[in-house]
Protein backbone atom coordinates (compact mmCIF):
# COMPACT_ATOMS: atom_id res chain seq x y z
CA UNK A 1 0.00 0.00 0.00
CA UNK A 2 1.32 3.58 -1.02
CA UNK A 3 2.79 5.42 1.89
CA UNK A 4 0.16 8.18 0.36
CA UNK A 5 -2.64 6.00 1.33
CA UNK A 6 -2.04 5.50 4.56
CA UNK A 7 -1.03 8.89 5.46
CA UNK A 8 -4.58 10.65 3.43
CA UNK A 9 -6.50 8.21 5.33
CA UNK A 10 -5.36 8.86 8.42
CA UNK A 11 -5.98 12.24 8.18
CA UNK A 12 -9.52 11.28 7.90
CA UNK A 13 -9.28 9.87 11.26
CA UNK A 14 -11.78 7.21 9.31
CA UNK A 15 -9.16 4.24 9.71
CA UNK A 16 -7.58 5.38 13.14
CA UNK A 17 -4.02 3.10 13.48
CA UNK A 18 -4.81 -0.15 15.22
CA UNK A 19 -8.39 0.19 15.48
CA UNK A 20 -9.86 -3.83 15.15
CA UNK A 21 -11.61 -4.93 12.27
CA UNK A 22 -15.28 -5.35 12.89
CA UNK A 23 -16.87 -6.49 9.37
CA UNK A 24 -20.60 -5.55 10.96
CA UNK A 25 -19.72 -1.91 11.72
CA UNK A 26 -19.85 1.03 9.54
CA UNK A 27 -16.32 1.62 9.90
CA UNK A 28 -15.84 -1.08 8.06
CA UNK A 29 -18.67 -0.44 5.68
CA UNK A 30 -17.26 3.02 4.83
CA UNK A 31 -13.54 1.35 4.34
CA UNK A 32 -15.13 -1.02 1.98
CA UNK A 33 -17.06 1.40 -0.31
CA UNK A 34 -13.90 3.63 -0.50
CA UNK A 35 -12.59 0.59 -2.02
CA UNK A 36 -15.38 -0.04 -4.52
CA UNK A 37 -15.22 3.78 -5.69
CA UNK A 38 -11.44 2.95 -6.56
CA UNK A 39 -12.49 -0.31 -8.36
CA UNK A 40 -15.15 1.65 -10.18
CA UNK A 41 -12.74 4.46 -11.09
CA UNK A 42 -10.04 2.22 -12.23
CA UNK A 43 -13.08 0.39 -14.54
CA UNK A 44 -14.12 3.82 -15.84
CA UNK A 45 -10.71 4.74 -17.11
CA UNK A 46 -10.62 1.14 -18.62
CA UNK A 47 -13.65 2.04 -20.58
CA UNK A 48 -12.95 4.97 -21.99
CA UNK A 49 -9.66 3.25 -23.37
CA UNK A 50 -11.45 0.43 -24.63
CA UNK A 51 -13.67 3.08 -26.24
CA UNK A 52 -10.95 5.55 -27.52
CA UNK A 53 -8.71 2.60 -29.26
CA UNK A 54 -11.45 1.31 -30.94
CA UNK A 55 -12.50 4.72 -32.17
CA UNK A 56 -9.07 5.25 -33.29
CA UNK A 57 -7.89 2.49 -34.17
CA UNK A 58 -10.76 0.50 -35.07
CA UNK A 59 -9.69 -1.97 -32.57
CA UNK A 60 -11.06 -4.11 -29.42
CA UNK A 61 -7.64 -3.97 -27.08
CA UNK A 62 -10.18 -5.39 -24.37
CA UNK A 63 -12.28 -7.99 -24.52
CA UNK A 64 -13.84 -7.26 -21.79
CA UNK A 65 -13.73 -6.13 -18.32
CA UNK A 66 -14.56 -7.22 -14.98
CA UNK A 67 -14.65 -6.13 -11.48
CA UNK A 68 -15.04 -7.74 -7.87
CA UNK A 69 -14.63 -6.44 -4.05
CA UNK A 70 -13.06 -9.05 -2.02
CA UNK A 71 -15.66 -10.52 0.41
CA UNK A 72 -15.38 -9.39 4.62
CA UNK A 73 -14.80 -13.12 4.89
CA UNK A 74 -12.22 -13.71 2.61
CA UNK A 75 -10.60 -10.28 3.89
CA UNK A 76 -10.47 -11.52 7.56
CA UNK A 77 -9.31 -15.20 6.08
CA UNK A 78 -6.34 -14.03 4.04
CA UNK A 79 -5.32 -11.69 7.25
CA UNK A 80 -5.63 -14.51 9.01
CA UNK A 81 -3.32 -16.54 6.47
CA UNK A 82 -0.44 -14.21 6.40
CA UNK A 83 -0.63 -13.22 9.30
CA UNK A 84 -1.67 -9.95 10.20
CA UNK A 85 -2.92 -8.85 13.15
CA UNK A 86 -6.77 -7.99 12.67
CA UNK A 87 -6.77 -4.13 12.72
CA UNK A 88 -7.22 -1.55 9.69
CA UNK A 89 -3.85 -0.01 9.58
CA UNK A 90 -2.54 -4.01 8.72
CA UNK A 91 -5.52 -4.43 6.08
CA UNK A 92 -4.78 -0.98 4.46
CA UNK A 93 -1.36 -1.39 4.48
CA UNK A 94 -0.94 -5.24 3.35
CA UNK A 95 -4.40 -6.81 1.48
CA UNK A 96 -3.95 -4.99 -1.99
CA UNK A 97 -6.68 -7.04 -3.39
CA UNK A 98 -9.37 -5.61 -1.77
CA UNK A 99 -10.69 -3.78 -4.94
CA UNK A 100 -9.78 -6.19 -7.98
CA UNK A 101 -10.24 -5.38 -11.63
CA UNK A 102 -9.58 -7.79 -14.41
CA UNK A 103 -8.72 -6.36 -17.96
CA UNK A 104 -9.21 -9.26 -20.63
CA UNK A 105 -8.07 -8.81 -24.06
CA UNK A 106 -8.12 -10.71 -27.24
CA UNK A 107 -4.14 -11.12 -27.70
CA UNK A 108 -1.24 -11.38 -25.72
CA UNK A 109 0.57 -8.17 -27.18
CA UNK A 110 -2.31 -6.38 -26.05
CA UNK A 111 -1.99 -6.78 -22.34
CA UNK A 112 1.42 -4.98 -22.84
CA UNK A 113 -0.15 -2.66 -24.57
CA UNK A 114 -2.83 -2.16 -21.53
CA UNK A 115 -0.48 -2.24 -19.01
CA UNK A 116 1.64 0.74 -20.98
CA UNK A 117 -1.61 2.79 -21.31
CA UNK A 118 -2.43 2.63 -17.83
CA UNK A 119 1.43 3.21 -16.72
CA UNK A 120 0.59 6.14 -18.69
CA UNK A 121 -2.58 7.74 -17.19
CA UNK A 122 -0.57 10.77 -15.12
CA UNK A 123 -3.60 10.40 -11.87
CA UNK A 124 -2.79 6.71 -11.67
CA UNK A 125 0.30 5.81 -9.89
CA UNK A 126 1.39 2.22 -10.15
CA UNK A 127 2.85 0.71 -7.03
CA UNK A 128 3.55 -2.80 -8.42
CA UNK A 129 3.89 -4.64 -11.61
CA UNK A 130 4.69 -8.38 -11.56
CA UNK A 131 5.05 -10.53 -14.99
CA UNK A 132 3.32 -13.52 -15.14
CA UNK A 133 3.06 -13.46 -18.78
CA UNK A 134 6.62 -14.18 -19.70
CA UNK A 135 7.47 -15.57 -15.86
CA UNK A 136 4.16 -18.04 -15.15
CA UNK A 137 3.51 -19.25 -11.94
CA UNK A 138 4.50 -22.95 -11.09
CA UNK A 139 0.87 -23.93 -11.57
CA UNK A 140 0.86 -22.67 -15.09
CA UNK A 141 -0.81 -19.43 -14.20
CA UNK A 142 -0.22 -16.60 -16.65
CA UNK A 143 -1.49 -13.14 -16.14
CA UNK A 144 0.10 -9.35 -15.95
CA UNK A 145 -0.05 -8.17 -12.49
CA UNK A 146 -0.55 -4.37 -11.44
CA UNK A 147 -1.19 -2.70 -8.02
CA UNK A 148 -2.42 0.71 -8.80
CA UNK A 149 -3.01 3.46 -6.38
CA UNK A 150 -6.16 5.39 -7.77
CA UNK A 151 -7.44 8.63 -6.44
CA UNK A 152 -11.04 8.87 -4.75
CA UNK A 153 -12.70 11.92 -3.60
CA UNK A 154 -14.21 11.26 0.13
CA UNK A 155 -15.20 13.82 2.42
CA UNK A 156 -13.48 16.88 0.71
CA UNK A 157 -10.04 14.58 0.60
CA UNK A 158 -8.56 12.80 -2.22
CA UNK A 159 -7.83 9.48 -0.93
CA UNK A 160 -5.06 6.72 -2.82
CA UNK A 161 -6.93 3.82 -2.88
CA UNK A 162 -5.23 0.96 -3.88
CA UNK A 163 -6.66 -1.72 -6.61
CA UNK A 164 -5.30 -4.72 -7.93
CA UNK A 165 -5.27 -5.16 -12.31
CA UNK A 166 -4.98 -8.62 -13.74
CA UNK A 167 -4.67 -8.06 -17.13
CA UNK A 168 -4.66 -11.51 -19.17
CA UNK A 169 -5.72 -12.86 -22.62
CA UNK A 170 -9.03 -14.88 -23.24
CA UNK A 171 -7.38 -18.20 -23.24
CA UNK A 172 -5.49 -17.09 -19.80
CA UNK A 173 -9.06 -16.20 -18.84
CA UNK A 174 -10.39 -19.43 -19.43
CA UNK A 175 -7.19 -21.58 -17.90
CA UNK A 176 -7.38 -19.92 -14.63
CA UNK A 177 -11.18 -19.09 -14.26
CA UNK A 178 -11.04 -23.17 -14.41
CA UNK A 179 -8.23 -24.02 -12.65
CA UNK A 180 -9.48 -21.64 -9.78
CA UNK A 181 -12.59 -23.43 -9.89
CA UNK A 182 -11.22 -26.84 -9.50
CA UNK A 183 -8.43 -26.08 -7.01
CA UNK A 184 -10.71 -24.08 -4.28
CA UNK A 185 -14.42 -25.00 -5.49
CA UNK A 186 -13.86 -28.38 -5.77
CA UNK A 187 -15.08 -30.67 -2.83
CA UNK A 188 -12.88 -33.64 -3.85
CA UNK A 189 -9.89 -31.40 -3.62
CA UNK A 190 -7.44 -30.74 -6.27
CA UNK A 191 -5.41 -33.84 -6.94
CA UNK A 192 -1.32 -34.47 -7.96
CA UNK A 193 -2.99 -35.21 -11.17
CA UNK A 194 -5.49 -32.40 -11.77
CA UNK A 195 -2.07 -30.19 -10.95
CA UNK A 196 -0.07 -31.89 -13.58
CA UNK A 197 -2.75 -31.95 -15.98
CA UNK A 198 -3.33 -28.24 -15.84
CA UNK A 199 0.11 -27.37 -16.01
CA UNK A 200 -0.29 -29.11 -19.55
CA UNK A 201 -3.27 -27.48 -20.63
CA UNK A 202 -0.72 -23.93 -19.85
CA UNK A 203 1.02 -24.89 -22.19
CA UNK A 204 -1.68 -26.01 -24.59
CA UNK A 205 -2.81 -22.86 -24.23
CA UNK A 206 0.75 -20.23 -24.77
CA UNK A 207 0.95 -22.17 -27.71
CA UNK A 208 -2.51 -21.16 -28.98
CA UNK A 209 -1.77 -17.36 -27.77
CA UNK A 210 1.71 -17.27 -29.24
CA UNK A 211 -0.03 -18.93 -32.67
CA UNK A 212 -3.13 -17.19 -32.57
CA UNK A 213 -1.11 -13.85 -32.43
CA UNK A 214 1.21 -14.66 -35.11
CA UNK A 215 -1.89 -15.32 -37.47
CA UNK A 216 -3.53 -12.19 -36.58
CA UNK A 217 -0.15 -10.25 -37.18
CA UNK A 218 0.24 -12.22 -40.98
CA UNK A 219 -3.45 -11.03 -41.82
CA UNK A 220 -3.61 -7.36 -40.29
CA UNK A 221 -0.04 -6.31 -39.63
CA UNK A 222 1.19 -5.52 -36.12
CA UNK A 223 -0.82 -2.88 -33.84
CA UNK A 224 0.73 0.39 -34.07
CA UNK A 225 -1.53 1.33 -31.24
CA UNK A 226 0.56 4.72 -30.24
CA UNK A 227 0.58 4.83 -26.47
CA UNK A 228 -0.45 8.27 -25.90
CA UNK A 229 -0.32 10.15 -22.15
CA UNK A 230 -3.50 10.68 -20.62
P1 LIG B 1 -2.46 -13.47 -2.84
O1 LIG B 1 -2.27 -13.74 -1.41
O2 LIG B 1 -3.41 -14.44 -3.51
O3 LIG B 1 -2.81 -12.04 -3.15
O4 LIG B 1 -1.03 -13.76 -3.45
P2 LIG B 1 0.09 -12.71 -3.81
O5 LIG B 1 -0.09 -11.43 -3.13
O6 LIG B 1 1.40 -13.42 -3.72
O7 LIG B 1 -0.24 -12.39 -5.30
P3 LIG B 1 -0.25 -13.34 -6.54
O8 LIG B 1 0.24 -12.50 -7.61
O9 LIG B 1 0.43 -14.64 -6.29
O10 LIG B 1 -1.79 -13.70 -6.75
C1 LIG B 1 -2.77 -12.74 -6.80
C2 LIG B 1 -3.99 -13.26 -7.52
O11 LIG B 1 -3.65 -13.83 -8.78
C3 LIG B 1 -4.77 -14.36 -6.84
O12 LIG B 1 -5.66 -13.84 -5.89
C4 LIG B 1 -5.50 -15.00 -8.03
O13 LIG B 1 -6.59 -14.20 -8.46
C5 LIG B 1 -4.46 -14.94 -9.10
N1 LIG B 1 -3.63 -16.16 -9.10
C6 LIG B 1 -2.38 -16.28 -8.64
N2 LIG B 1 -1.91 -17.53 -8.80
C7 LIG B 1 -2.90 -18.24 -9.39
C8 LIG B 1 -3.03 -19.61 -9.82
O14 LIG B 1 -2.12 -20.44 -9.70
N3 LIG B 1 -4.22 -19.96 -10.38
C9 LIG B 1 -5.24 -19.08 -10.56
N4 LIG B 1 -6.37 -19.52 -11.13
N5 LIG B 1 -5.16 -17.79 -10.17
C10 LIG B 1 -4.01 -17.37 -9.58
MG1 LIG C 1 -2.22 -10.37 -4.10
Amino acid sequence: MSKRTTELVKKDNLLSENKDIDVKEDHFKELMSIYEAAMDKMTMYLNEIKRDVKKFYDYDVIDHISSRLKSPESIITKMEKKGYELNYKELIENIHDVAGVRVVCPLKDDIYKMKEIISNIDEIKVLEEVDYVSKPKKSGYRSYHMICSVPVEYKDNLLYVNVEVQIRTMAMDFWATLEHRMKYKSSVGYSEECSKEFIKFAKTITSLDNKIEKLYEKQHGKNNIVVLKR
